[in-house]
């Protein structure tokens, strides 16, 4: 399995800013066979981030995507739209989406779908809120996200993957990440879940699991362990520079 570094740049950049990043992000050296580094700007960015990529191995991603392929949806982009300029992968059901945007399970299901449709990995976000892990409540969360975002999906084309990332969503952004052991815990209960969705474990080879959550180049070795957390998803620590390259080089 590869490593996954997601970088996502939320609604943080402009234009040129996500363009400069990902100019300083592509002349590092890296062995791409090990390492996947996926860029996600926001959507304005999307196409002059694709170009100053586009020469090199790092991947770009969408941070959201719509359900249909085409229509009169006012204000939504959908995934053939998205391919035109160069993505491959879609961070979907991402925590904020959910919370701001009251995005749904089921909405979040026909996301995965339509990317699978189309050649675009769906990188599905799931965690659990404070309250949540509080009362012991995280494990049965996990469960259930996974087995409603992946209803009647079968993975069956050989070209067909998908990424997990667990964001403990009390985490994200608080500057204070989780520990090794909670982050592993979260990844078998995910596997597991996966296991009985499919009702095999070789899916395990389609499918990645990383952590989200106040990722820095202090912490992220904590979340790379063999067969069960392949990487992670970054949000403050990829959007600048001095931030950004040291976590690279952490996993080059
Ligand atoms: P953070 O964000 O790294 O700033 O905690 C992670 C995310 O929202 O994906």
């Amino acid at each position: 399995m590869k490593t996954y570094l997601i970088a996502n740049w939320k609604m943080q950049l402009s234009q040129s800013e996500a363009q400069e990043l990902a100019q300083i992000a592509s002349e590092q050296q890296i062995n791409s066979d090990n390492l996947e580094i996926i860029l996600a700007p926001t959507f304005t960015a999307l196409a002059k981030v694709g170009e100053t990529i586009k020469n090199s191995s790092l991947k770009l991603a969408s941070q959201n995507v719509f359900y249909h392929a085409s229509g009169s949806y006012t204000g939504e982009v959908s995934p053939l739209q998205l391919k035109e300029l160069g993505v491959s992968y879609a961070i979907i059901g991402h925590s904020e989406r959910r919370e701001y945007l009251h995005e749904t399970d089921e909405e979040i299901n026909r996301k995965i779908n339509i990317c699978l449709d189309n050649q675009i990995t769906p990188i599905l976000c799931v965690g659990e809120t404070y309250d949540e892990r509080r009362t012991g409540a995280t494990d049965l969360r996990l469960i259930t996200q996974v087995t409603k975002a992946l209803e009647d999906i079968e993975l069956i084309s050989p070209h067909q993957s998908l990424i997990i990332a667990y964001e403990p969503i009390w985490v994200i952004g608080s500057g204070q990440a989780i520990n090794r052991d909670d982050a592993e815990h979260a990844a078998r209960v995910i596997q597991q879940a996966l296991t009985d969705h499919f009702n095999s474990d070789k899916i395990n080879q389609k499918i990645s699991i990383i952590y989200g959550g106040s990722v820095t180049a202090s912490n992220i070795k904590n979340f790379i362990i063999p067969n069960l957390l392949d990487g992670v998803l970054v949000g403050s620590a990829s959007q600048t520079p001095n931030k950004f390259i040291p976590l690279i080089q952490a996993l080059k």
